[in-house]
């Protein structure tokens, strides 16, 4: 579904939390919306969602006006829409399973059909066999699959993710951004998401839109606003982005049994020859790279060491003793 915004207003007493929105958000994307914390990120996803109305202005879902329907007529033009948030919103006292189900009661569906509906659900965000589990058992990353899965439950067209990886680690962020294209392509969904981070945008979104108290400040295909960004508030964006940038380049998707970090001046020494000849390690080099965290350089090493066994273990003694952190197995 196509969503048009025009003119849209919202203002609590004096402040205009959103000021004269107009955005064309093309269907079958995903749609950043990126902007500071207050720039009225929210309130816009509120109006677009049909949760709040505006002062003034329009929306449309292709070419229907959906911000002035009667009462009757939203709870129907809702079932188009699923939303996922920062906090996951799940029921505590209901397990994986029937928080997938809940809407599905709601709209007094066949029981057979909830329970077909929600393992597929289950094994469509990669949590097979994990329908039983409570949610206070299930990680961050789980409770987002559980709520992104509760969301698709009613077939929608579009998905709503308000800051919907903000409280989560960057590994797990990177995989929940991975599972929303996935499923955007599956179902021809269009997505809006909705963050104040410069990498959800890089990593997930087709086109962007800054917004900047209240107002849209610029607007555009990610990888041209990338290349060349005009208004300050997005140069700002970018920026943020370099000093916490990982920079690691992977050459090769197998192997890399042991993650190396490097601190600080070691990244300069030549470690790994000194250890590969005094203890005969090989080392296959699988990622590497350089990420400045804090104004602090960290240096991450992907690799295996062979071969296994007495040899491995103390070439990993030797990195320890040198000051190298080591991981065993695991992404980085
Ligand atoms: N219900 C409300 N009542 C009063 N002020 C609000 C309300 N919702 C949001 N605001 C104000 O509107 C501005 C934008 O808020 P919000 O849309 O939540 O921003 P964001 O999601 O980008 O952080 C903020 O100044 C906020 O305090
Ligand atoms: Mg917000």
């Amino acid at each position: 579904m196509e969503i048009r915004l025009k003119n849209l207003r919202r203002s609590y007493g004096k402040l205009h939390a959103v000021e004269d929105v107009s955005l064309s958000i093309p269907s079958n994307t995903v749609y950043g919306i990126i902007g500071k914390s207050g720039a009225g990120k929210s309130t816009l996803v509120r109006l677009v969602s049909m949760l709040e109305a505006p002062d003034s202005g329009e929306v449309y879902y292709d070419d229907k006006r959906v911000d002035n329907l009667s009462r009757k007529e939203l709870i129907e033009e809702r079932r188009h829409i699923g939303m996922i948030f920062q906090t996951f919103n799940l029921f505590s006292s209901r397990n994986a399973a029937d928080n997938i189900a809940y809407p599905m009661e709601i709209c007094h569906m066949d029981k057979e059909h909830i329970k077909k509906r929600t393992e597929e659900l289950l094994a469509l965000v990669g949590l097979e066999r994990r329908g039983n589990a409570p949610i206070s058992t299930l990680s961050g990353g789980q409770k987002q699959r559980v709520a992104i899965a509760r969301a698709l439950a009613t077939n929608p067209s579009i998905l709503f993710c308000d800051e919907a990886t903000s409280a989560l680690d960057p590994q797990t962020t990177r995989s929940i951004l991975a599972l929303i294209k996935e499923i955007q392509k599956k179902m021809n969904l269009t997505v809006v998401m909705i963050t104040h981070q410069m990498e959800v945008v890089r990593d997930a979104c087709d086109r962007v839109a800054v917004l900047d108290s209240g107002r849209i400040v610029e607007e555009g295909k990610v990888s041209d606003i990338f290349a060349s960004p005009h208004h300050a508030v997005t140069k700002d964006f970018l920026s943020s982005l370099t000093t916490v940038r990982e920079s690691i380049i992977r050459w090769s998707k197998e192997g890399g049994h042991y993650t190396l970090r490097f601190r600080g001046g070691k990244t300069d020494e030549p470690i790994i020859s000194a250890v590969s000849s005094a203890t005969g390690a090989i080392f296959n080099i699988r990622a590497a790279g350089v990420q400045t965290v804090d104004g602090e350089e960290l240096g991450v090493m992907i690799t295996d060491i062979g071969p296994e066994g007495e040899v491995a273990e103390s070439a990993v003694r030797m990195l320890e003793e040198k000051g190298v952190h080591v991981e065993e197995s695991g992404e980085v």
